[in-house]
């Protein structure tokens, strides 16, 4: 019976409920999709939890990802025990360190005053769910050997059985509560998204990957530039770098290159090259006009 609730019903109550209130936000809210950056308050620890959570977790779920795609090329990818092997380390380290970065996360908001004061409850919640998550995760890697290997053949049957609307728990029943836990969990962080700062990972800023870390420091009057660098970097914070100069700022209306429609090189009404008729009939001699006669 429980397994039926959390693993028939569950899934379908959350995708609805996050499906309409990412809807919801995105369209109401639109500005409102970020993390809420608490950097300003606090650099040095944020560093230390961030990159390592960041790398950690985006490895460890592209594994999950690929495994949920291509299911059978992953058991075949694992066939040959070295693979297998380099898989789990690969992953494990990972885990591990996905771990290190959200303990260092959660230290940070527990112990900088600055910082409790602007974590909502929200926060706490997403934070303690995240965390169990990698717990969980993590203990399933170690104590429940060649998880990518059954994950590909028991746990992505069920996920697509949900997806395809004919939810189908039976290959997941016997498995371990430590990895139900984990199951629920994935539904649990998906309920929450729309109403944390989770909901940033929908629009990643993908360039931050790459980018090398660094603090932009808006221009501050009271600052000349070569004092800026010394007082604002204590020793242990990363480069400092002021905002690039604006560029250059462009006419609001470009001028036209080439002459625009109303404005013609030539006259409305062209010069007449010969003399119209009844010019001629007033300005010409007699003599021209007798030869202009039609009788003629
Ligand atoms: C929010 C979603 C999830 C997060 C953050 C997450 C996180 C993690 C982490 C940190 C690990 C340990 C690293 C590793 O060995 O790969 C892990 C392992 C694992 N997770 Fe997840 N997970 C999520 C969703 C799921 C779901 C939905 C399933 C299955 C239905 C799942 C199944 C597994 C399995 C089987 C392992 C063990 C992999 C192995 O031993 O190689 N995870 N997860």
């Amino acid at each position: 019976m429980l397994d039926t609730i959390l693993f028939s019903v569950l899934p379908y109550a959350v995708i609805v409920t996050t499906i309409v209130a990412v809807t919801f936000r995105l369209r109401k809210r639109r500005f409102g999709v970020s993390s809420l950056s608490s950097q300003f308050l606090e650099s040095g620890e944020l560093f230390f939890g961030s990159v390592p959570w960041h790398y950690g977790i985006l490895v460890v779920l592209t594994g999950h990802l690929i495994g949920f795609l291509v299911p059978r090329e992953l058991l075949l990818f694992n066939s040959a025990p070295v693979r297998l092997y380099i898989l789990e380390v690969t992953g494990l380290a990972f885990g591990l360190l996905s771990l290190v970065g959200i303990v260092s996360l959660i230290w940070r908001r527990a112990s900088s005053p600055r910082i409790r004061a602007v974590t909502s409850r929200m926060d706490v919640l997403l934070l303690a769910l995240l965390a169990l998550q990698v717990v969980f995760g993590v203990s399933t890697a170690i104590f429940n050997r060649w998880g990518s290997s059954w994950y590909a053949s028991s746990a992505v049957p069920y996920l697509w059985s949900v997806l395809a609307l004919r939810p189908d728990p039976a290959t997941i029943a016997p498995m371990p509560w430590t990895i139900k836990a984990h199951i629920v969990g994935f539904y649990l962080l998906l309920a929450i998204l729309p109403f944390s700062r989770l909901i940033h990972a929908l629009v990643p800023p993908l360039r931050y990957l790459t980018r090398p870390y660094e603090l932009v420091i808006w221009y501050r009057r009271d600052l000349r530039p070569a004092d800026r660098h010394a007082r604002s970097r204590p020793a242990h914070t990363p480069r400092v770098r002021t905002a690039p100069p604006a560029p250059p700022s462009m006419p609001i209306v470009p001028e036209p290159k080439t002459p625009i429609a109303h404005e013609p090189t030539t006259p409305n009404v062209p010069e007449p090259t010969t003399p119209i008729a009844h010019e001629t009939a007033q300005t010409a001699p007699a003599e021209e006009l007798a030869t202009l006669t039609p009788h003629e």
